[in-house]
């Protein structure tokens, strides 16, 4: 099992971005190669500064270290560290249609209203990404349920390349999306999922807010008046509630049903002070931990030039692949 995935290096990581992927990746350091980027070209396919940009990736690399990737078990780097990244999404956009594009609901969100003034490289997005995963032949990608339609984007590609050229070049990776913390809302609104670009920063747990922060976002978390009922059937229809349930369970461990138990005829006043001291207790060492490795930026440069060398050689081989099966000469 070789696992690949990234993340992008925009500001702050929060809670969605913790349950829904890092802390899986964490896990899998056991069972599986692991592979772990920062997207850092994803980052600039929306206006951005470079002094921040780069600090992004070094902050986001302490962060992802903090939350416990180890670097000796997991290859950990930057794609800009990597051409080989950028070089096969040139080829993989060759293979890719303009219909199947046109269907990427995150361009469509991303882009709104602005879709004519958005950069072909936020269009593109999906071909860097299909890239980043098949150049690995990975068999396995973690990340939350946004994700999925990218994957499966890169399964397509892969597979019509592999057609096209009648060479068995690229694997086809399988999504691997987790049961209970696949779409972590937002704190204020049960139905818009937990997001660095929401406005309120209420809206979202980070991983660097203080434990009294904490505190205050879950206590002024949306809910609503009915008590914690006894089976996940009286969740229907109850986003918010169901959404602290799933956080809860994600963070323990715990079956959402035996959560359920627990608290069955309480009321959300009697819950959050326990979601509360549990998301403490859980994120109290990893802000620790990055206060330390802040300290470092040259180790953590050290980290991530060491990880772009290796993951580097393990890409090349793809991509001698690719030039090969379409006839072009290196
Ligand atoms: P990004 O940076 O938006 O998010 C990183 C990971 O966090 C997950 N995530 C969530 N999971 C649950 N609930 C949420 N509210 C939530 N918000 C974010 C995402 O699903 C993701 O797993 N395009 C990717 C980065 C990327 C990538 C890749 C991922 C680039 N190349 C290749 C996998 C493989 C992105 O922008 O993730």
């Amino acid at each position: 099992m070789r696992i690949v995935s990234g993340i992008q290096p925009t500001g702050n990581l929060h809670l969605g971005n913790y349950l829904g992927a890092i802390i899986r990746w964490v896990r899998m350091q056991d069972e599986a190669e692991c592979l772990i980027f920062l997207a850092d070209l994803h980052a600039i396919t929306v206006p951005g500064n470079p002094a921040q940009l780069r600090a992004n990736v070094r902050e986001m690399a302490a962060a992802l270290i903090a939350c416990g990737i180890d670097p000796d078990r997991t290859i950990l780097f930057n794609q800009a560290r990597v051409p080989a990244h950028p070089e096969l999404a040139w080829i993989l956009g060759c293979t890719a249609r303009i219909g199947w594009l046109n269907r990427m609901t995150q361009f469509k969100e991303k882009s709104g209203k602005n879709r004519e003034g958005s950069s072909v490289g936020l269009y593109t997005y999906p071909v860097l990404q299909a890239a980043d995963v098949l150049l690995y032949q990975a068999t396995h990608v973690p990340v939350g349920e946004d994700q999925k339609q990218h994957i499966e984007l890169m399964r397509d590609i892969a597979a019509k390349f592999n057609a096209d050229t009648s060479v068995e070049l690229f694997t086809l990776p399988e999504p691997l999306i987790g049961k209970d913390a696949a779409r972590i809302m937002s704190l204020r609104d049960g139905s818009a999922k937990m997001s660095k670009s929401d406005s309120s920063d209420m809206s979202r747990i980070n991983l660097t807010d203080d434990s009294d922060l904490i505190a205050q976002k879950v206590r002024k978390a949306k809910t609503d008046a009915e008590p914690i009922p006894e089976t996940a059937e009286g969740l229907a229809d109850r986003p918010e509630a169901t959404n602290l349930i799933a956080i809860y369970a994600a963070l323990s461990g715990l079956q959402p049903s035996d959560i359920l138990t627990q608290f069955a005829g309480k009321g959300f006043g009697s819950f959050k002070p326990a979601l509360a001291d549990l998301l403490v207790e859980t994120l109290r060492p990893v802000r620790a931990r990055l206060g330390q490795w802040r300290q470092d930026p040259t180790e953590i440069d050290r980290i991530l030039t060491s990880g772009s060398q290796r993951a580097a050689a393990m890409a090349a081989p793809t991509l001698e692949g690719a030039y090969k099966a379409l006839g072009l000469p290196r």
